[in-house]
């Protein structure tokens, strides 16, 4: 049976395109530095965000980490938002990597604000840790979009007060998309930016950390220290970079497919929807009452071949796999749901 699978956009896997190009790619050893694949999307991915440098990292999480490790001393402190991908995906890793502490901000809507971080900025008494780096993410994990005009206004901010700012744009290309803006308007808002190949994108494997060449320089070294050196990634770019070729410019699909599946969900009058928060591929809902039956969803859904994550709050993700006939086969069988 072909799952229907709206778990994530993580869950993609290579176009026949990607694969072809795969299997054809000109390789060398990227810790030698000759991969001519690997060489070639780096460029072409630094110019794409307007930064000096990038490089291939096998993760978004490595990328991110790689970020803060490189911007960081030990005892520094970074100031991010309290459900950030860095803070409660990571498995932990700003303390064990980078010996940083993390100040959090708890907004709203997941977006920080230059008054929270008047609020979040440490003193040069004694007995604090200095604030050095300001991480940001972008598009947001709650599937929203910060509004470009804020991330330039926290950029301010933090270069006003000598901090980095590192963006964490797993999903930046979606962000660009839901602003109508260039990419590199939002990378302008930042010193460092980590942007996914794989979710969205489709590629296997692989993200890409820009920045300063001395800032690339020195997170190169670091990537090797975490192991994540790796030989002939041309395989890899060769999916990467049809990635930022031709699949970047089609995610206003799923965007649009996400906001009609949110309306059609709402419509069966079984959901709450905030069909205003769905600004990129993805729709949280809940059960309308309190007697929803969250377990024999899940696995009404799986008996017709439609992968999902547990609720009560439920994500569905658009994605390059789910065409119209899926969404179809999918409100079939939410109507079947007794
Ligand atoms: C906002 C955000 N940042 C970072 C990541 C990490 O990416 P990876 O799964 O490649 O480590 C994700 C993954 O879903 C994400 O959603």
């Amino acid at each position: 049976m072909n799952l229907i699978d709206l778990r994530s956009d993580t869950v993609t896997h290579p176009t026949p395109a990607m694969r072809s190009a795969m299997a054809n790619a000109e390789v060398g050893d990227d810790v030698y530095g000759d991969d001519p694949t690997t060489l070639k999307l780096e460029a072409y991915a630094a110019k794409l965000v307007n930064k000096e440098a990038a490089l291939f990292v096998p993760s978004g999480t490595m990328g991110n980490q790689l970020a803060l490790m490189t911007h960081t001393r030990r005892g520094d402190e970074i100031i991010t938002g309290a459900h950030y991908h860095i803070v409660i995906h990571e498995v932990g890793a700003i303390p064990v990597l980078s010996g940083a502490s993390v100040r959090t901000i708890d907004h709203p809507k997941d977006w920080i604000t230059p008054i929270d971080l008047e609020k979040a900025l440490r003193s040069s008494d004694i007995h604090e840790p200095p604030s050095t780096v300001l991480s940001l993410e972008n598009a947001l994990s709650n599937g929203t979009v910060m509004p470009l005009e804020l991330m330039r206004e926290d950029y301010a901010w933090a270069k006003a007060h000598g901090l980095s700012v590192h963006l964490d744009g797993a999903r930046l290309f979606n962000a660009a998309t839901a602003l109508n803006v260039d990419p590199k308007e939002l990378s302008a808002c930042c010193d460092s930016v980590m942007f996914c190949l794989s979710k969205g994108l489709c590629a296997p494997v692989g993200s890409i950390l820009a920045g300063s060449e001395a800032f690339i320089r020195k997170a190169r070294k670091n990537r090797k220290l975490l192991g994540g050196g790796m030989r002939q990634t041309g395989i890899l770019a060769a999916a990467g970079q049809i990635a930022l070729d031709t699949m970047r410019l089609r995610l206003h699909e799923d965007h649009d497919q996400a906001k009609r599946l949110a309306k059609r969900l709402q419509d069966t009058g079984r959901f709450t929807v905030n069909l205003d928060d769905v600004q990129i591929n993805m729709v949280f809902f809940t059960g309308i009452d309190a007697s929803f039956d969250h377990d024999g969803f899940v696995s009404h859904l799986a008996k017709n071949g439609i992968l999902i994550n547990p609720g009560p709050v439920y994500r569905f993700v658009t994605h390059y796999w789910i065409d119209d006939a899926a969404i179809e086969k999918l409100m079939e069988a939410i109507n079947t749901f007794k």
